[in-house]
């Protein structure tokens, strides 16, 4: 499978047959031109958010590691920008029901088809991992997971539309300002006005409702006991799916 459609809108692309990491691949490369691209359907060490591994047979899954251009003005909540253009991505491709779970997780009635891992070099440079599941063989790597196999008729060569798509909702959002960015985020969060439980990074799981994703892109949580929390990481659950 080739990637002519993203090839041709970024300054720097490679196409990996196989690779540890994309974002590592990234990593080593940088300095890199802003939107520079690594791809790969064969990544074998995949990371994810929270020290977790992002799981998938070879050729089952893409994943996409772009370079982002330092000193943008949305830096706090580039995360979920990155997340708001997988989302538009997906949708683009057919997915119309794909919602975006704060911060950045993609998922088709509660079962997750897409994961951004952001991470942030000490130079400055962000470098945006996003991982797609095209099809799954047998089992799937985590239970509550879906592919674009599962939710698309005829899914074979949408991976490339989707990360052309994905790059230009990302250089949009990107150079917006930062009160539209931030209001785009706000319009597509579906875990906003949710019940939602928490696990947060103390190692304690508590329940609330989503208030609303504040400018610097952390989750405002009413919680059940009325305690008002903003959340900058952790791991949400929305509540009855
Ligand atoms: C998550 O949902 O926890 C984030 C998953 C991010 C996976 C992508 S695949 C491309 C890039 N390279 C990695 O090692 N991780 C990200």
């Amino acid at each position: 499978m080739g990637f002519p459609l993203l090839a041709a809108q970024v300054p720097f692309f490679i196409d990996l047959h196989s690779t540890n990491s994309t974002n590592s691949v990234a990593t080593d490369l940088v300095p890199l031109p802003a939107y520079s691209a690594i791809v790969s359907m064969n990544q074998t060490s995949g990371r994810g958010r929270l020290g977790r591994t992002w799981l998938a047979e070879p050729g089952n899954s893409l994943a996409l590691s772009i370079a982002l251009p330092r000193q943008q003005t949305n830096q706090e909540i580039v995360p979920l920008l990155v997340g708001l253009a997988a989302l538009r991505a997906v949708r683009g491709v057919g997915v119309s029901h794909a919602e975006l779970k704060w911060p950045n997780d993609i998922l088709v009635k509660g079962q997750k088809i897409s994961g951004v891992l952001c991470e942030m070099l000490p130079t400055g440079t962000v470098i945006a991992g996003i991982g797609l599941n095209l099809r799954f063989a047998d089992e799937r790597p985590v239970a509550r997971a879906t592919s674009l196999a599962e939710q698309v008729a005829d899914s074979d060569g949408l991976a490339d539309s989707w990360a052309s798509l994905l790059l230009a909702e990302l250089r949009t959002l990107v150079a917006s300002p930062a009160h539209e960015a931030h209001r785009a985020v706000q319009a597509n969060v579906a875990t906003i006005n949710r019940p939602i439980e928490v696990d947060d990074f103390g190692g304690h799981r508590w329940a609330g409702t989503a208030e609303d994703v504040d400018s610097q892109g952390r989750l405002i949580v009413t919680r059940f006991d009325g305690e008002s929390v903003l959340l900058a990481a952790g791991d949400v659950h929305h509540l009855y799916q």
